[in-house]
């Protein structure tokens, strides 16, 4: 008994410059269709398609697999999708003059490709030749900045529903020639497809990046773009031990609000339920959220408690924006605003619950005691402080994306780093907290929670 009446494997591998592979030959095309047509049809309970790797056909791409049969297709198009759907998937016919007969035929042709394969890269290694991964790894920056490049000059808003590249270089007031290398490397990177010239948005891309979408993400996405900057910065931060890309003049700080905020929001409101969720709201009359930024969080709370009243501290510019959240969700009467400097203030006291999200990373470790000692003076008996941050595992070398943030902190602050949750609880404990202990959630970053007796 099967899930599934068909399987569909359908390679998308992409192989090193110049090897034959189905992703050069238009496979990511092929897998879309497939999905969309299987859907169109009503298939979508019926039939699975996997994209997966090389399946040996490598020059006569893209391939693709259909079980519980077992047969062969190659040199599959978009245009022959809608026909294989209909004619093997509804039907049950397979459409003949794409399928691979001759088993015998095909292992020989699996056989000799595997075998020029292992030989080329056995000549690769002999010659001293990066691997590809590490090769990947390096030149990386040319596909992040060819994205950014999209947004910082509104590409996709400009090929909109479709646009030759004279087009989008008219709206967006860039170089004709410059443009069409711009637009055809983003369509080999799969956020653009070009036909006859005229370009489209990919789904992804008319989701994301295009303006007046519901899921506008080019505010948040610019934060990545300013970070660039400061990441080409990084050698001689290190040689430094701290940033020295000194942001000041005031203009350039408002430029930079807005994004980061917008980037902020997006991921705290999808990071919110899952905080809410493992913090709970039992008990907690008054929070404080510190560095509260957009107030996603106080937002969160408040509407998971109709008992709840939270105090988003951040700065004034910060501030409006967070206001403009707060009314949107109504809850102006609960979620209120406060001026504050998170580095110096004096907090208060009787909340039941101070919130520290994505705050400790921007500090040095003597600055997060310093915090976490007001934190605690503000912490009512039987409340809580909850820390959201990324938390390294012990040696710092893992998660991946936490010890890569480390160097975000080290290009863009005097004293930030990513932790592990040791630091974390020796300044917790420090600090007068009784209990100290770390809840992990989906995702990134996770919680340490300091609880007073
Ligand atoms: C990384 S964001 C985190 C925002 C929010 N807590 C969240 O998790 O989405 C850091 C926040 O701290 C605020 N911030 C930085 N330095 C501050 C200071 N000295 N006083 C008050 N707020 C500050 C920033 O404006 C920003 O909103
Ligand atoms: S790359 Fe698709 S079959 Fe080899």
């Amino acid at each position: 008994m099967q899930p599934f009446r068909y399987h569909v494997f359908a390679c998308d591998q992409q192989k090193p410059e110049g090897a034959p592979c189905c992703s050069a030959r238009g496979s990511r095309k092929v897998v879309d269709a497939l999905r969309g047509e299987v859907a169109a049809q009503g298939l979508a309970d019926q039939v699975q398609i996997t994209a997966c790797g090389s399946l040996g056909l490598c020059e006569r791409g893209p391939n693709i697999v259909v079980y519980p049969e077992g047969v062969w297709y190659s040199g599959v198009t978009a245009g022959d999708v809608p026909e294989l759907v209909r004619s093997h998937f509804h039907d049950g016919k397979p459409v003949e003059r794409l399928v691979n007969r001759d088993v015998q035929a095909v292992r020989v042709e699996i056989e000799s490709n595997k075998s020029k394969m292992q030989a080329g890269m056995k000549a690769k290694d002999a010659a001293g030749a990066l691997p590809d991964d590490l090769a990947q790894t390096i030149r990386g920056f040319q596909d992040s900045r060819a994205v950014l490049t999209g947004i910082e000059l509104d590409a996709f808003s400009a090929v909109a529903n479709g646009a030759s590249a004279g087009q989008a270089a008219a709206q967006m007031g860039t170089d004709p020639r410059a443009t069409e290398m711009l637009l055809n490397a983003l369509a080999a990177l799969g956020l653009l497809s070009k036909h006859d010239g005229t370009f489209h948005n990919a789904p992804v891309s008319a989701r994301y990046f295009v303006a007046g979408s519901p899921d506008d993400a080019r505010a948040a996405t610019m934060h990545t773009a300013h970070l660039w900057h400061r990441w080409s910065t990084l050698t001689d931060c290190v040689r430094e031990g701290t940033a020295v890309a000194r942001r000041k003049p005031r203009e350039v700080d408002d430029r930079w609000t807005r994004p980061f905020i917008a980037a902020m929001h997006r991921n705290a409101r999808e990071r919110a339920p899952h905080v809410v969720g493992a913090v709970g709201t039992a008990g907690v009359r008054r929070m404080l959220d510190v560095g509260g930024g957009s107030g996603a969080y106080s937002i969160a709370f408040a509407q998971a408690s109709a008992e709840l009243h939270a105090e988003v501290l951040d700065r004034p510019e910060v501030l409006d924006i967070a206001q403009v959240h707060i009314d949107r969700a109504g809850l102006g009467g609960r979620v209120t605003t406060r001026v504050g400097d998170l580095r110096a203030d004096d907090f208060g006291e009787g909340y039941d619950l101070v919130l520290v999200s994505a705050i400790c990373h921007m500090l040095s470790p003597g600055e997060n005691r310093d915090l976490l000692r007001r934190c605690r003076h503000a912490v009512a008996p039987g409340g809580r402080v909850v820390i959201q941050d990324f938390i390294l595992e012990q040696d710092k070398t893992a998660p991946k994306m936490a010890a890569l943030f480390s160097l975000n902190m080290l290009v863009g602050t005097e004293g930030g780093a990513s932790y592990n949750e040791s630091e974390y609880a020796e300044w917790l404990r420090e600090a007068g907290f009784g209990e100290a202990i770390r809840v992990r959630l989906p995702g990134p970053s996770g919680l340490m929670v300091g609880r007073v007796g």
